[in-house]
């Protein structure tokens, strides 16, 4: 009786992951209308929780003179170049990655003048990209990136090949909610806090209940970096997003309470038992 449950639940675990991976594949990118909706709520609703980013950065690189090389990869839109460019105080130069191009078409339309100013470099490729770049980088960022990754382990391997010795990698991402009806909850109430979005056209385009389907748990991503050998911190936000930074010679500790705290002002707050 005992094995037999075992290998039910394996089964079943087996069939998540595929159908996480599938989920994984079909939302590789998001182009057309799905990129609009996605550009207008990152406007309208996300642009000013964006600065706890021009804080983090400044906060550790107070004293860089030269400009830090700052990789975003999955950069989407970008509004989030545009509002780290304009309130850092820590000279960067941002290379920015995706493989959709009317996310680079908006991104360039927004960002006119970073990119004559070549403080912003826009590339359209995906992950098999980061073999072919020169250098590393002090900075990478994976927003909301990786559940469209099918392989993390080969990827996040890639991508510690090219940060800096002394560079930070953070990772935001959603938290997986196995139960699709706790999810459906989460979205209705995260929409519904938000204004000018209608949350199921929102969800229909973007396919906002998939990404969350086929996130990556937290445990999953630290079994990798694990693997990775790589010291991390992970803060678990009770919202939408965990955070994870790696550095080499840093305690980021005394973030931990400002990013808490971000996450609760500027993002809806439900108890979780599923994630
Ligand atoms: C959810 S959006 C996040 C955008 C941005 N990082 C943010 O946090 O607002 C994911 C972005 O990653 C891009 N993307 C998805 N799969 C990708 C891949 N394999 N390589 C490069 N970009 C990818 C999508 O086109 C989209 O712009």
């Amino acid at each position: 009786m005992k094995t037999e449950m075992k290998t039910n639940t394996k089964l079943s675990s087996e069939i998540k992951e595929k159908t996480r991976s599938a989920i994984r594949r079909n939302h590789s990118k998001i182009e057309g209308a799905a990129a609009e909706a996605y550009f207008n709520m990152a406007v309208n609703c996300f642009k000013p929780y964006y600065n706890v980013y021009c804080k983090l950065i400044d906060s550790i690189f107070r004293n860089a003179r030269d400009p830090l090389r700052f990789l975003d990869f999955g950069t989407g839109p970008g509004i989030i170049n545009n509002v780290i460019l304009s309130n850092c105080s820590t000279p960067l130069k941002i290379t920015a990655i995706d493989n959709s191009k009317k996310m680079l078409n908006l991104s360039e339309k927004y960002n006119e003048d970073f990119l004559k100013e070549s403080k912003l470099e826009l590339i359209y490729g995906d992950e098999r990209i980061l073999k072919e770049l020169n250098g590393r980088f002090d900075i990478i960022f994976l927003r909301d990136i990786i559940h469209h990754i099918g392989r993390l382990k080969p990827f996040l391997n890639d991508v510690f090949k090219i940060l800096s010795e002394n560079g930070i990698l953070l990772i935001e991402d959603l938290k997986l909610y196995a139960n699709l009806k706790y999810a459906q909850n989460f979205t209705n109430i995260l929409f519904d806090k938000m204004e000018n979005v209608n949350h199921q056209i929102y969800d229909k385009i973007i396919g906002f209940l998939d990404s969350i389907r086929s996130a990556y748990n937290l445990d999953e991503v630290e079994l990798e970096l694990d693997r990775l050998n790589v010291n991390y911190e992970s803060f678990e936000g009770k919202g939408r997003f965990f955070i994870l930074s790696a550095r080499s010679d840093m305690d980021l500790e005394p973030f931990a309470e400002e990013w808490k705290t971000v996450l609760k002002n500027n993002l809806l707050l439900i108890e979780d038992n599923n994630a």
